[in-house]
């Protein structure tokens, strides 16, 4: 398959930039799994503070934070409650199940944020014969739920809940920056919320690889355990974690951009007949859209895009999902909203 010369399927997709691949050549290293990584230790260092944790480890995927964050919360027969549409539930491949030997209790919500009475519906009694309610995870923003945004009220009050039920709480931050550009409320303050969390640098950030896990220095300590037992520790893993730190200092304050591009981008193809808008509001940097009325399903659209060198995902029969990031500009997304028209009209 020919690459499209303009990449809406994910914020995954973004090149390193030259400045980037600079500073990882430049990168100093050393033997991460011994500690001995300086740029490794100033990244973890940096998402700690970022986070208002007291530690961080640095992860090869978001994935393997979410895993390895329910490994240490949880026992065999525990559950972890989270939004129907959550990642760990739709794309991890059952890791919860067969890394934690837990199980989950999807909540059904519209946009991936489920209220405090839906948690404690969902908490089950402290009997022999139920599972125990262990981790509430919360997803930020909502990936399946169209990017939106979790108001810090409502984190503090779902959190509060699972907090009195002696429950641990963790936060997906894989796009967790995108939230704080976007709402004002600092990474901090989402983060006091939470036993451990975590955000990708391969998504918006533009990094090639990696996720940042941060917690208590307990908390840390076990999830190093779990790195190690899956193999996830590595050695001079400095020249990638030097892209995360760059990214730290360079490209947070421009998703703001990508937030404008992709309003902008909805905006237009809600104009198109037959195109609909999943979601009220686009918030953040993801855009649903539904193209049953067009006579055409999700798949034959996306085809017929691709050979006009854009490239959107279909997300099922008639759903599809457009995101905007660091390689997109302003003038590929008139194109592509008007390559769309021309495709479906
Ligand atoms: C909300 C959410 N959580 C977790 C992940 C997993 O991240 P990774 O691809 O780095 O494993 C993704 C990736 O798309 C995601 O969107």
């Amino acid at each position: 398959m020919d690459a499209p010369r303009i990449d809406l399927y994910s914020d995954t997709h973004t090149k390193p930039t030259p400045a980037m691949r600079q500073a990882m050549a430049e990168a100093e290293v050393g033997d991460e799994q011994n500690f001995e990584d300086p740029t490794v230790n100033k990244l973890c260092a940096m998402v700690a503070e970022l986070l208002g944790q007291e530690a961080a480890v640095f992860l090869p995927s978001g994935t393997m934070c979410n895993q390895i964050a329910f490994r240490v919360h949880c026992q065999p027969g525990d559950e972890i409650i989270l939004d129907y549409f959550a990642h760990p539930i739709n794309a991890e491949s059952g890791g919860p199940s067969a890394l934690s030997m837990a199980q989950t209790r999807a909540l059904q919500t519209k946009c991936g944020i489920f209220t405090a009475n839906q948690v404690r519906d969902a908490i089950r009694p402290a009997r022999r014969h139920a599972p125990r309610s262990r981790v509430l995870s919360v997803e930020n923003t909502t990936n399946y739920g169209g990017g939106s945004i979790w108001p810090i009220e409502d984190i503090a009050a779902v959190t509060a809940v699972a907090r009195e039920h002696g429950m641990a709480t963790h936060m997906d931050g894989a796009r967790l920056l995108n939230a704080v550009v976007e709402s004002g409320t600092s990474a901090k303050e989402y983060g006091r919320h939470f036993d451990s969390l975590w955000i990708d640098l391969s998504k918006g950030l533009g990094c090639p690889i990696g996720g940042v896990l941060a917690g208590s220095a307990d908390f840390i300590k076990q999830a190093w355990r779990q790195k190690q037992l899956l193999g996830g520790a590595m050695r001079q893993a400095g020249i990638i974690a030097a892209a995360g730190v760059y990214a730290l200092e360079h490209h947070v304050e421009r998703l703001a951009e990508d937030h404008e591009n992709a309003r902008n981008f909805s905006r237009a193809i809600a104009q198109i007949p037959g195109i609909k808008l999943l979601f009220d509001r686009c918030e953040t940097n993801l855009v649903f859209f539904d193209v049953a009325d067009t006579g055409l399903d999700a798949a034959e659209v996306g085809k017929q895009l691709q050979a006009r060198g854009v490239r959107i995902g279909a997300m099922g029969p008639t759903r599809m999902r457009a995101v905007t990031h660091l390689d997109i500009s302003p003038e590929q997304l008139v194109e592509a909203a008007q390559i769309l028209s021309d495709v479906v009209s």
